[in-house]
């Protein structure tokens, strides 16, 4: 019989772990997170020397985006602005490959944030990561959590008027260069997310009458949004409070299940179902596969399967949770034969040197 397996952060998540969770559902049903010494507004990149996230004035900034997530002001032939949102709750282990992968590129077409939690850590003037630290004084201890926090930020930020939101693994490379990851994710007409119907029943919790159990999803994290999706997660209340009030772990786990339940509810035919991240749960099936250096495996030939896979044989860990375990034909806005993945993890830091000689990312 197969365990319930959390799929998402194995050496994701290492540093969040440490973070105390804080998280309340305050009197008005919103997410909220006691804060005490913050009082400024949100802000990211601004004067004070550290910024901070003043959760009250989240929230309702946040009830005031418009639902479709359009963007207020003249957005008309705005060419499309790609935020990538580092969940890593502190440094960027893979900072070199990515100052790579940014290099030379218009800073109009992307924006960068690192969640760093509650930790006072700042990135130096010289890193491609100087001044896009996203804190919260008392911070979400959980990825899923993290990521909405972070996705909120990154909608309701006017000097960058983001239309994409990129959830990164801080274990994570890029796998193409910029030019090829912009123009697939631009193109695309849907959010790119892993999610199945999983095997398990769930005898013990009354989903009703919020939503059926048929309806709910399960996979991982790790991905890529339309603006309006975005929209849709950070404005959500009804099912937020559905999974944070009486979906208890082991047999939920909030990061796997909430976020892809609530949009298969909201806009099933807006999602692809897979993800753009690629990890390998084909050695162990409980875990994904994590990249070292000193392993046996060839590691030039590992990467070129996963740069030019066009059928998604990994999906998570269907075979043993998944209702409908079939490898599944990557499609891009319906015709199949496009390459499935644009981002790879595990991969452990002693990793590095030897990524940057294989020139990942491959541009
Ligand atoms: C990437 O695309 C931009 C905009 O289309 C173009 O100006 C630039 O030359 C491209 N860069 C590379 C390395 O192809
Ligand atoms: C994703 O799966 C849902 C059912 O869970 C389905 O309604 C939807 O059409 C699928 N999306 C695409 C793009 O095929």
């Amino acid at each position: 019989m197969a365990k319930w397996i959390k799929l998402s952060n194995r050496g994701c998540d290492n540093l969040l772990l440490l973070v105390v969770v804080l998280l309340v559902v305050s009197s008005h049903g919103v997410l909220s997170l006691q804060d005490k010494k913050c009082d400024s507004d949100y802000c990211l990149g601004c004067e004070s020397s550290v910024p901070c996230v003043d959760a009250t004035r989240l929230a309702k900034d946040v009830r005031k985006l418009p639902d479709e997530g359009e963007l207020s002001g003249p957005s008309l032939d705005q060419p499309h602005r790609i935020a990538f949102l580092f969940i890593s709750g502190g440094p960027v282990p893979f900072e070199t490959l990515w100052r790579r992968f940014f290099a030379l590129q218009n800073k109009n077409r992307y924006s960068l944030y690192v969640y760093v939690g509650s930790s006072d850590y700042t990135f130096p003037s010289d890193s491609l990561f100087f001044n896009s630290e996203v804190r919260s004084h008392s911070a979400p201890g959980n990825v899923g959590l993290a990521f909405r926090w972070t996705l909120a930020v990154a909608l309701l930020d006017q000097n960058r008027r983001n239309t994409w939101f990129v959830n990164v693994c801080g274990a994570s490379v890029p796998l193409r260069s910029f030019n090829q990851t912009y123009d697939y994710l631009t193109s695309s007409r849907h959010s790119f997310v892993q999610s199945f119907s999983p095997i398990r029943g769930f005898r013990f919790w009354d989903t009703q009458p919020q939503f059926d159990q048929s309806e709910i999803r399960k996979g991982e994290i790790w991905m890529a949004l339309r603006r309006k999706h975005a929209t849709i997660i950070v404005k959500d209340r009804e099912t937020f409070i559905k999974f944070a009030s009486n979906a208890r772990e082991p047999e939920h786990v909030f990061e796997d299940e909430y976020l892809q339940t609530l949009l298969n509810l909201r806009d099933p035919s807006g999602i692809t179902n897979r993800t753009v991240m690629f990890a390998d749960y084909s050695n162990t099936g409980v875990l994904p596969r994590v990249f070292h250096t000193g392993d046996s495996y060839n590691m030039q030939q590992f990467l070129h399967e996963m740069v030019t896979m066009t059928v998604d044989t990994t999906y998570g860990l269907q075979h043993l949770i998944a209702v409908d375990n079939r490898p599944v034909p990557c499609e891009l806005n319906g015709n199949p034969g496009v390459v499935c993945f644009l981002f790879g993890r595990v991969f452990h830091e002693n990793s590095l040197p030897m990524l940057i000689g294989l020139q990942i990312p491959n541009i």
